[in-house]
């Protein structure tokens, strides 16, 4: 058998549906019989060991985070009348923070590093704990509910909302663009002009809302995120309005999904394994560690991409410049090369600290305030539904190989 043919066999189609529900098996395959894995009909490498991957993200210079060039070669293919549309989706997806590489890094970094000052944070706390309380007082009365509707989606949005201080009126508008805005990169590699319009849409009404709070706030400030990032005196960490409005949108959708994705999953993994919910019920104080290993073990973010500014090898496979890299997070965190049992939930595991955040320069600006909202929502859950059961058997899972997204997670709250 040649090796395009055992690849078949083995099915390492990373969109393929079966390997979307099921990535774990999907990932031990590519890391036992794969880890540097040349998918050529989608024209990138796949690396799915935790040393490759960790070795990739330290080494930024070669894997660079700046992708758009090679979606503006590809949107070469599209017709002029598309360039409107295609522009104004690429500043939004582009020129965010995680698509660039220093020096314009940097002095995003900087920026918004800053803005979470001492006070955000103590911000944050409150106004995780505001909305936690007023989701599960709505859902007191309920009896059965959708986890993920009523609670792990709006609990993130509603507090990134608060911290940038966008008023509840333009919310909808906002998370209207950033659903749509993930579809882009598939969008210019498939040639979907229809496809890039109606993101356009969306992204040009959230644009309309955006300047018009950030020119709101220049006039008057007011304490959160965007009046800090309008205002910085400091020329190094001073970014334009345009900017800015980019920024935002950003922080919204990677604070979001991202966090909705943790806090469906671990509850489902708690719930399923009755034990690990009566274990934490019992010993409050391992939570701070539960955390961690939750993050390992669920990893919402599986995938994240890399383009090669030079060749590297590893084991004598040379991964040409100029080719995409996918970095799997996910399988790193569950490579037995690297951790006892991985694909056991251990709340009490010794080091489960892990790549679920990413790691190196581009390592994620939201981790704290990520597992403050998954501890206060868990300490607060334990407390006020102590029999909170699963309602379902089954866990059907978004179509999007490089997140895992539940779709849904009926669950009884009076047990
Ligand atoms: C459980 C929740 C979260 C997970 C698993 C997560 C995961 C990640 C990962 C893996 C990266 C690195 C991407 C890369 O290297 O290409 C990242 C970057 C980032 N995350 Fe998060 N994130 C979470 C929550 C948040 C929150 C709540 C915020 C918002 C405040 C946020 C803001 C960011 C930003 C701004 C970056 C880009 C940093 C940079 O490129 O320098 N994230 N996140």
């Amino acid at each position: 058998m040649d090796t395009n043919q055992q690849q078949l066999s083995v099915n390492l189609d990373p969109f393929s549906l079966s390997n979307i529900q099921e990535p774990y098996p999907y990932f031990t395959r590519l890391r036992k019989h794969h880890p540097v894995y040349w998918r050529a009909e989608n024209q990138f490498w796949m690396l799915s060991r935790y040393k490759d991957v960790k070795a990739a993200l330290q080494l930024p210079a070669l894997f660079r985070s700046g992708t758009g060039p090679e979606i503006l070669r590809r949107a070469e293919a599209l017709p002029a009348t598309t360039a409107n549309a295609f522009n104004v989706c690429y500043k939004f997806w582009f020129t965010t923070i995680l698509a660039t590489d220093p020096p314009q890094h940097t002095t995003q970094r900087i920026a918004i590093t800053k803005a979470f000052t001492a006070d955000v944070i103590a911000d944050m706390r409150k106004a995780i704990e505001n909305r936690v309380v007023q989701l599960l007082d709505a859902i007191e009365e309920e009896g059965e509910i959708d986890f993920v509707r009523s609670f792990a989606h709006p609990l993130p949005s509603g507090v990134i909302f608060d911290i940038l201080g966008i008023p509840e009126e333009s919310h909808d508008t906002i998370r209207q663009m950033s659903m749509w805005l993930t579809r882009f990169p598939g969008a210019v590699l498939h040639g979907d002009q229809q496809m890039i319009e109606n993101i356009a849409e969306r992204v040009r009404a959230a644009e309309l809302v955006l300047k018009s709070i950030i020119a709101l706030r220049r006039k008057s400030p007011s304490k959160d995120l965007i009046s800090r990032l309008v205002n910085e005196p400091d020329p190094e960490a001073r970014m334009s309005p345009d900017e800015i409005m980019v920024q935002v949108s950003f922080l919204l959708f990677a604070g979001h999904e991202t966090t909705t994705n943790l806090l469906s999953g671990a509850m489902r993994h708690l719930l399923q394994q009755r034990s690990l919910w009566v274990e934490l019920l019992d010993t409050p104080e391992l939570l701070g560690n539960a955390v961690n290993e939750l993050l390992r073990f669920v990893s919402p973010v599986l995938w994240v991409t890399r383009l090669l500014s030079g060749d590297h090898d590893i084991d004598g496979i040379v991964l040409k410049s100029g080719t995409r890299v996918q970095l799997g997070l996910g399988a790193a965190n569950h490579d037995p090369e690297q951790y006892s049992s991985p694909e056991t939930l251990h709340l009490r595991r010794e080091n489960p600290s892990s790549l679920a955040f990413g790691y190196g320069p581009h390592y994620c600006i939201g981790a704290s305030l990520a597992k403050l909202e998954i501890q206060i929502s868990l300490a607060s859950l334990l407390q006020r539904f102590p029999n909170i059961e699963l309602n379902t058997t089954t866990f059907d899972y978004q179509p999007a190989y490089w997140m895992r997204s539940l779709k849904s997670l009926p669950v009884r709250i009076d047990g």
